[in-house]
């Protein structure tokens, strides 16, 4: 399972869906991505207003990490207009527009031209779109000659959230901070540090202990989900070991959904039903499957763990990798020993595309505990979003047949599950 496919997958496989629901449409191929569906479903941010917003300041804490195999095809062979991004993965190419964006602080519209609220991204009208071709040729050779080709210049090392990057030191210089934190000697007397499988076992035994975990048959979770470019929706998901699940989510304009047996993936929207397959169902499993955020061990092939600080909390974080190289931190509560976060990086030719999802609010159902708030934090404003559940059950019987893909009847407007 590659993070980088769950990653790209963030933008756009459910553009179509959302681009029915919003009515916004960029004419062009963009819909054609897998998804990764971290957020419940994507909703890409169609406000066309300049935006300036801060980006907060990430550690560097990834390296290079290895391209997946490319079987797909590449942006060059998809797209109309493009001279510097041909080589590259087509799946990539929304989230370096998406993160060429956040690193300047600007919307699509300061490169591209919006016509009649349609954004037109193959034509070359506009001078910024120019030089930000100029600029990724730039980062491209920066990184190429001087770091040996590994992606350590990105749009944001420069640019910080502002289109214009400041050149200047600024004074007066800010009085030199006493040295904080996470230096040997900081966290106070040396305990004996923790082991993976120790950080691991205190998660089990948190949310009620290996007992409780394997006597999980069935999960359903009723939530809203709110994202930062405003969207709203509710939703329901209902799994069933070890991977089965069913998801409706319902927005003011329509209802859409996704589904695997076991065996076939399926997607309903206002458009019909299609098949799922591929990375967008590894995908898809990846996020939904009932044991996703609690069966952590076989996820990854290496882990090492650390102390650290998130959010002012002491917790032990763990950085793991998948078989295929990809990289992931996984931050533990070191008190209650709950998964507070994950985060991944995935590389692109313009930097670092950084994912976080956070869980709160962990409550007691029948003897599991189970976050009831999860934040997921983007570079993609539209899948910046906060899910809160309003009720979970666990163990009550659900309809297998609701897992199987429905009859591919066309209908307006889809109904919610009962
Ligand atoms: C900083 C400038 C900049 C911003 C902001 C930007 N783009 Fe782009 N975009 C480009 C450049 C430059 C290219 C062409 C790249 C090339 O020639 O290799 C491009 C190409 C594209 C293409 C391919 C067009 C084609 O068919 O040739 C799409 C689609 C696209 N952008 C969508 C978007 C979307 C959606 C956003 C907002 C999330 C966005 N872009 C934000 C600069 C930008
Ligand atoms: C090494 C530093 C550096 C990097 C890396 C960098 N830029 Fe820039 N960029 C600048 C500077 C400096 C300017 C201002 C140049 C000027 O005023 O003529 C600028 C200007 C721009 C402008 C024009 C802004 C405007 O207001 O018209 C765009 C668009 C742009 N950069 C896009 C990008 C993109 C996209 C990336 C990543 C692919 C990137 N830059 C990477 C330094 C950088």
């Amino acid at each position: 399972m590659s993070i980088t496919r769950r990653l790209f997958a963030i933008c756009i496989g459910l553009a179509l869906l959302s681009l029915v629901v919003v009515g916004l449409e960029i004419r062009t191929t963009a819909a054609s991505a897998s998804n990764r569906v971290v957020p419940l479903f994507v909703l890409p941010d169609t406000s066309l207003k300049p935006r300036n917003r801060e980006p907060a300041a990430r550690r560097s804490w990834h390296r290079s990490i290895p391209q997946s195999p490319q079987t797909e095809k590449t942006i060059g062979e998809v797209r109309k207009n493009i001279q510097v991004l041909k080589e590259f993965p087509d799946s990539q190419l929304i989230p370096m527009m998406n993160l060429m964006s956040a690193s300047l602080g600007v919307k699509c519209d300061f490169c591209h031209v919006a016509k009649d609220g349609h954004l037109e991204p193959a034509l070359d009208d506009k001078p910024e779109k120019k030089q930000a071709r100029e600029m990724i040729t730039m980062t491209l050779s920066i990184n190429k000659t001087s770091f040996n080709g590994r992606n350590e210049v990105s749009c944001f090392t420069c640019h910080r959230g502002r289109n214009q990057p400041v050149a200047v030191v600024a004074l007066p210089l800010p009085e030199p901070a006493p040295r904080s934190g996470r230096g040997p000697g900081a966290a106070g007397p040396t305990a004996p540090a923790p082991t993976v499988d120790d950080i691991l076992n205190k998660y089990v035994a948190a949310l009620g202990g290996q007992a409780a975990i394997d006597k999980l048959k069935t999960r359903v979770m009723k939530g809203t989900y709110a994202a930062a470019n405003g969207m709203t929706a509710t939703f329901q998901v209902d799994q069933s070991a070890p991977d089965k699940f069913h998801i409706t989510f319902i927005t003011p304009q329509a209802t859409m959904e996704r589904g695997f047996n076991g065996s076939a993936g399926w997607e309903k929207n206002p458009r019909g039903v299609t098949d799922m397959a591929g990375n967008q169902l590894a995908d898809m499993k990846h996020s939904f499957a009932l044991f996703g955020d609690i069966k952590l061990k076989e996820q990854f092939t290496r882990m090492n763990v650390r102390k650290d600080k998130l959010d002012g909390r002491d917790v032990y974080l763990i950085v793991a990798a998948t078989a295929d190289g990809q990289r992931e931190r996984l931050f533990f509560d070191a008190e209650t020993g709950l998964l507070l976060r994950r985060a991944t990086a995935v590389q692109t030719p313009v930097g670092v595309v950084p994912q976080e999802t956070s869980y709160e609010d962990y409550r007691d159902i029948d003897g599991v505990k189970i976050p009831f708030t999860i934040r997921v934090s983007t570079t993609d404003p539209g899948s910046t979003a906060t899910r809160k559940y309003s009720e979970i059950k666990i163990n009550v019987p659900v309809d297998d047949a609701s897992f199987n893909k429905p009859a591919a009847a066309p209908r307006a407007v889809g109904q919610p599950k009962p």
